[in-house]
């Protein structure tokens, strides 16, 4: 996917400047700086957080506003991500991804970094790479510097995105892409190996989307991953965490037997679960809006009870946090032209039933 004529338009807008300095004149830093405990993270509650567009996070102080409320954890929903930073082949723009990150840390949240290698959102010229060895090379690099930027400060990459075939049933456990076309299942070794290299202290996740629900290909996407995790760990290569992405549809029964058997086998490889993107594909659900957030509620409902009756997933974070910005209806568009509602807050940032059940399982 491509970055939206609103995200390239700004590109390079920003003069080089101090990031903080930025933001104070933005008016963000300074009154609010610290008023969210940092304390409120290490407690027993699993922390909650938020990716975060740039757009809606430079021109909505509403939404500022609800991430120093509500998020432990801050994640640039675009900014890591390769066209964002290595738009032009020759640099790597840390700019933008810093302007979120310095606000994350100006009020005292966590941030994780998404994401490290994807078939998808590349530069063109990433995706015209031809052979392996340039592909490899490009590649370390890549990580070298972006992990080396932030050491100390992003201490959770997404290290691999949607590496697993959508139906490994019919085409095998890797998904087609750059990065797979030019260097086989090695990939997956080469992006973990300098992550960890690079900062032995991070925590290293495999980011993954349809882990949750009942079939034969959902059991076979599981399997995949189990198989990638295995591998990793016969050639002692560190990975700590599976990612379950949790873009939900909300007519799909979620696996309760099947996911909790993979997060209790992960586990006993010493594997934690993370819940990276939730949000709530809603086409399907009632036009009714009062009816239809039950339902998406409902929805989470039933997947974090599957998740927690299996083990406590080290992290909560929602694509998004209001209906106003959400990519669900550039995907997932209702075909009675109504607009999606589906994360936990609705348009106006007003709480939503969703929101409900978020807090209720943060604390057990
Ligand atoms: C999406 C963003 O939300 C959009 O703004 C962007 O145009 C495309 O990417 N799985 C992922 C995320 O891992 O990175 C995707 O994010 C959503 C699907």
């Amino acid at each position: 996917m491509q970055m939206t004529d609103a995200e390239k338009n700004n590109m390079g807008r920003l003069t080089r400047r101090s990031v903080v300095g930025g933001l104070a004149a933005l008016g963000i830093v300074g009154a609010h700086a610290g008023s969210s405990s940092p304390s409120r993270a290490a407690s027993r509650l699993t922390p909650y957080g938020v990716a975060v567009g740039l757009e809606p996070f430079r021109h909505d102080p509403l939404y500022r506003q609800a991430l120093i409320e509500h998020a432990d954890i801050i994640v640039p929903m675009n900014m890591l991500k390769w066209a964002s930073l290595r738009y032009d082949k020759g640099k790597i723009d840390f700019e933008r991804a810093d302007e979120i990150v310095s606000f994350a840390r100006a009020h005292g949240k966590s941030v994780r970094g998404h994401t490290l290698l994807w078939s998808d959102y590349n530069p063109k010229w990433v995706d015209e790479l031809s052979s392996a060895r340039e592909a490899e090379r490009v590649l370390v690099n890549h990580i070298e510097q972006v992990v080396d930027h932030y050491r100390g400060i992003i201490p959770s990459w997404d290290v691999v995105n949607e590496v697993v075939a959508h139906d490994p049933l019919e085409d095998g456990d890797w998904r087609k892409g750059i990065w797979q076309d030019l260097l086989g299942a090695r990939h997956v070794e080469i992006a973990f190996r300098a992550a960890a290299r690079t900062d032995p202290t991070a925590k290293l996740v495999i980011n993954e989307y349809d882990l949750e629900n009942t079939g034969l290909r959902y059991d076979a996407r599981r399997n995949a991953i189990l198989n990638i995790v295995r591998n990793l760990q016969d050639q002692n290569i560190p990975v700590h965490g599976v990612g379950l992405q949790a873009h939900l549809y909300a007519e799909r029964a979620i696996d309760q037997k099947g996911l909790g058997s993979f997060i209790q086998t992960l586990e006993q490889m010493g594997v934690k679960i993370l819940i990276t993107e939730l949000d709530v594909i809603d086409w399907r659900l009632s036009r009714n809006p009062v009816k239809r957030d039950i339902g998406v509620a409902n929805v989470v409902a039933e997947f974090l009870e599957a998740v927690y009756a299996a083990g406590r997933p080290e992290s909560i974070v929602t694509w998004g946090i209001t209906d106003r910005y959400s990519w669900i209806k550039d995907v997932f568009k209702r075909k009675d032209g109504a607009p999606n509602r589906p994360l936990p807050m609705d348009r106006n940032y007003r709480p939503k039933p969703f929101m409900d059940v978020l807090q209720k399982y943060r604390i057990l």
